[in-house]
């Protein structure tokens, strides 16, 4: 594998670099392997498997990664590795009962070279099942932040181009503490993204020296926006704050609930991911809340800046975060594909080209740590007439611990 990168900056030079929009002749010449186990099957195009949520409360999430991801390798010439590529869809309906046959389907029913998704905690905990006894599909994880994906249940196989759960809420729990609030209620869908998020807001809040026992847990099961009876119990606690992560349909919902009866000049309203590609529904309800987030749509870098202008011209609609995280899965096809000239056989060579990059995406530079879970900046931020704001850095390169991960 070359150790060239496309930047010339020392600091890069053992990994290859993803320079962005325009990179495709530098990810073409990063690599010097040499197929030799493929030649038959070598015009066939590659298949990518897309396994996300194109309906229910996650929709648009599902939506925003696969036209991202589609137009980031459109951009660069519409093929992997000089094939061209063969996408297929499948609604993961973000329902994990369905989620081992869906994956199925996709593995061993279409043979596909790489499988793209999830968006749901639970779906991706349940399709490491199949994954790992596929080992030559590589698994690209455009959203689902299960911190189990890159923590004990890793493998090989299983990369993330998005968080973990524990990495966007971890530095929420700092900010908490640093803002001197104390009597706290944190209120979320009740499965696994919720959850660990919730904990990683108490553990932040902990390890800056707060007292995170006297965090009172709200509940809601997923995909439920019932929520008027969890905010009447809010106006009774009466709370100097209330953390919530709600995304999609619901993240919407729960805003202008929230907004209709609690003042968020009494009790402001923090949150992850819930003012995250819904601030256009959402309206002025959403004015004021503050949010930790590996990207923002005020991100001032030349990357973002096109990526944002690209997409809205592309889809119709505004990017966000989701749509960063299928552009960033883009780039990393690209870069795997072109180190081994399109072999989608030489698995150990598409491992290892996609454990050392720096990807140079609309979020700024991040690389992967050794479990396959991005380093990445979480940003602070405040909607402020109609837009994410950033109000500073969080935690820079945050890097999920990764306990229990063996590859
Ligand atoms: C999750 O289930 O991991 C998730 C879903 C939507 C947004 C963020 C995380």
């Amino acid at each position: 594998m070359s150790k060239k990168t496309t930047s010339g900056n020392p600091a890069t030079t053992r990994r290859n670099f993803i320079a962005g929009a325009a990179a495709t002749g530098g990810l073409a010449a990063a690599s010097t392997f040499i197929p030799t186990r493929f030649a038959i099957g070598a015009q066939a195009p590659i298949k990518v498997g897309i396994m996300l949520p194109f309906s229910g409360t996650y929709a648009k999430l599902g939506e925003n990664i696969t036209d991202a991801m589609m137009m980031r390798i459109a951009q660069a010439g519409g093929m992997l590795g000089g094939r061209n590529v063969d996408y297929i869809k499948l609604d993961s309906e973000a329902a994990p009962p369905k989620a081992v046959d869906n994956a199925t389907k996709l593995v061993k029913g279409r043979k596909v070279d790489f499988v793209v998704g999830p968006v749901h905690s639970g779906v991706g905990m349940a399709m490491t099942k199949v994954m790992k006894k596929a080992p030559k599909t590589i698994m690209v994880v455009p959203n689902a932040g299960a911190n189990q994906l890159t923590r004990e249940a890793c493998a090989p196989n299983i990369f993330r181009t998005s968080f973990s759960n524990w990495q966007t809420s971890y530095p929420m729990g700092t900010e908490l503490h640093k803002r001197g609030h104390k009597k706290i209620v944190t209120l979320t869908w009740n499965y696994a993204a919720g959850k660990q998020m919730a904990d990683a807001v108490a553990q932040g809040y902990s390890d800056a020296g707060g007292d995170a026992s006297g965090i009172e847990k709200l509940w809601v099961d997923f995909p439920s926006v019932s929520f008027q009876p969890l905010l009447t119990k809010i106006a009774a606690i009466k709370p100097d704050a209330v953390w919530v992560f709600f995304s999609g349909g619901g993240a919407v919902k729960f805003v202008k609930d929230y907004a209709a009866s609690i003042d968020k000049a009494q009790i402001p309203l923090y949150g992850t991911f819930v003012t995250e590609g819904t601030l256009q529904a959402q309206g002025a309800a959403a004015e004021g809340i503050v949010t930790t987030m590996h990207w923002a749509d005020t991100l001032d870098n030349p990357v973002n800046h096109k990526f944002m202008a690209d997409f809205k011209t592309a889809s119709g609609r505004n990017a966000d975060v989701f749509a960063v995280q299928g552009y960033d899965t883009g780039s990393l096809l690209l870069l795997a594909m072109a180190a081994v000239g399109g072999d989608t056989t030489a698995t150990p060579e598409i491992i290892k080209a996609m454990e050392n990059t720096i990807v140079e995406g609309p979020r700024g530079p991040w690389r992967m740590s050794p479990t396959h879970n991005p380093i990445q900046n979480i940003y602070l931020r405040r909607v402020e007439n109609g837009r994410n704001v950033i109000l500073g850095v969080a935690h820079e390169a945050l890097e999920d611990p990764g306990t229990g991960c063996k590859l």
